[in-house]
């Protein structure tokens, strides 16, 4: 038969490259090769280390075609001198003379003919053909050649096949991703709103009131408050809580990249927009955007968030194509803004925008009763954090002084209090004092900086006078003063003496 070698190309190539899942192009390539060379089947895959396996990840025969993960040990279809000739890319060997084999526990062959065609390499990964006829002597230099003329088209639909096994792969991890990370988020959001039923419930009912709805909320509260934490409980009480919550700091932000950071670039917008990015605004789509630090907002930025929230379009910094996003927007600040708005540096418009129902957080100092409640809670989180077996108690009278602290980076530093006693604590009653009142009088800690430098046995003195304190002049006992300065309370008295602290009767007479 006289072949049409360009015809053939032509044909072949639109079967092999025609389809991204690879059993398809192999089996339409079966059938169109068939009719000009002898085949029963057809493998692709790669070569593995050294030629020692075939990797196959694709067959094809007249009962069908499909996609597979088989290793197929080299050995048992090369004898020793052809694997010494070795295999070499674009190069087809011929083997006229295959005895029936059992090539893994799922390929078996009768006596055959073999055709293998490695593939030039790609990457660090050379692709490879078999081709195998019934009977011995099946294969002539002309089905060779035939078969070598297709090495391009082989190589182009394996690497596009490997390819969009990559991304499906990453599309599969970041499917997983994304629902471990909402599985977070919903389980941050679902932790316990300290104090929603104490001082927090003003706070609460109004999230409850305009959760359902979509029109922009402003949070203002001073550092630490527990902004974030309403924004959160907002976003997961409303019907937008199965979409994205996406957070933007305004201040972490340089303000050079505000603009393309909210709503995205086009390629080539500016030195260093190398490709297209999508901005929070888009990410948020069907959801919740919380922009924290309103107040740092560049004037630019702002100009395009109006926009946003009047019209629920925007574009893309250096981009014409309107995006139309649906997006719940809540912003927080710790500034004042009408003072920023006098300095003209927050737009009026914006601010009545996103003004329509403002919720102010109170200070921790003004919802005493929950900084107990407080208390408890990060005890218990952290020390199961830190995988202590059991929660400390603390110093009686410690919670009473605490209580009266002004807690000006309020639950924050509530918060880091707890931690930061907890990381030190070292057995007994856990004592919060020298973690909030560091420069007490009761105990310098830094005189040596001050220059002020105490005597040991001062200190010794004004330490024990505080643990008296605490412990209510009670030297004896369970949260007694011995038991605070672990020391047996005979010892104790010793020291006082010593030291000329007036305790107990003596003070009371004395
Ligand atoms: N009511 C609360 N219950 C439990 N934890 C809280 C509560 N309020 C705040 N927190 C915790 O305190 C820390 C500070 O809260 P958050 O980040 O929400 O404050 P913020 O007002 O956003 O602070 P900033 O102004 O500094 O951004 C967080 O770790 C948060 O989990
Ligand atoms: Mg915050």
């Amino acid at each position: 038969m006289k072949i049409n070698e360009k015809e053939f190309f032509h044909q072949a190539t639109i079967r092999i490259c025609g389809s991204l899942e690879i059993d398809h192009s192999l089996k339409n390539c079966f059938l169109y090769l068939k009719d000009y060379i002898p085949i029963e089947e057809i493998w692709m895959g790669l070569l593995e280390k050294e030629f020692s396996n075939i990797r196959a990840i694709a067959h094809a025969d007249n009962a069908g075609s499909k996609t597979m993960d088989t290793i197929i040990p080299l050995p048992r279809i090369l004898n020793d001198e052809q694997r010494e000739q070795g295999l070499k890319p674009k190069r087809v060997m011929i083997i006229n003379r295959m005895a029936a084999h059992r090539l893994s526990d799922t390929v078996a062959f009768p006596k055959s003919s073999v055709m293998i065609f490695p593939l030039l390499p790609e990457g660090d990964r050379m692709g490879v053909l078999v081709l195998r006829a019934e009977g011995q002597n099946r294969y002539s230099n002309t089905h060779a050649k035939l078969l070598s003329m297709l090495h391009d088209p082989f190589v182009v639909a394996m690497s596009n096949n490997l390819r969009h096994d990559e991304v499906l792969k990453l599309k599969d991890m970041l499917a997983d991703d994304n629902r471990y990370l909402s599985r977070e988020l919903r389980q941050l959001a679902g932790d316990e709103i300290v104090g929603a039923e104490t001082g927090l419930k003003n706070v609460m009912d109004m999230v409850q009131q305009v959760a359902p709805r979509d029109n922009p909320v402003l949070l203002l509260g001073e550092t630490g408050v527990g902004k974030e934490v309403i924004a959160n409980a907002i976003h997961y009480a409303s019907p937008r809580k199965n979409g994205p919550f996406i957070k933007v700091n305004s201040g972490a932000i340089p303000e050079g990249l505000i603009d393309s950071e909210l709503f995205g670039h086009e390629k080539g917008a500016f030195t260093g927009a190398v490709s297209q990015k999508r901005g929070r605004f888009e990410r948020a789509h069907g959801g919740t955007i919380f922009l924290d630090e309103i107040g740092d907002l560049p004037m630019q930025a702002q100009v395009r968030l109006l926009r946003v929230i009047q019209q629920k379009e925007m574009e893309r910094v250096g981009g014409t194509e309107t995006i139309e996003v649906d997006v719940r927007i809540i912003t927080a600040t710790h500034r004042n803004l009408e003072k920023l708005m006098g300095k003209n540096k927050f737009r009026e418009d914006l601010w009545y925008r996103l003004n329509v129902f403002p919720i102010i957080i109170p200070p921790l100092r003004q919802r005493k009763t929950d900084i107990p409640l407080l208390i408890e809670h990060f005890l218990k989180r952290k020390s199961r954090e830190l995988n202590f077996r059991s929660i400390p108690k603390i110093v009686p009278g410690n919670i009473e002084r605490l209580i009266d602290y002004p807690w000006k980076g309020n639950v924050r530093e509530l918060e880091n209090m707890v931690e930061r006693a907890l990381i030190q604590y070292n057995g007994g009653l856990l004592n919060f004092d020298h973690f909030v009142f560091p420069q007490s009088d009761k105990l310098p800690t830094n005189t040596i900086a001050s220059g002020k430098m105490l005597k040991l046995d001062e200190v010794c003195v004004r330490h024990i006078q505080s643990a008296l304190e605490a412990a209510r002049g009670r030297i004896n006992g369970p949260y007694g003063a011995a038991e605070l300065l672990g020391l047996l309370p005979s010892t104790l008295r010793g020291r006082m003496n010593k030291l000329g602290i007036i305790y107990g009767r003596k003070k009371q007479t004395g």
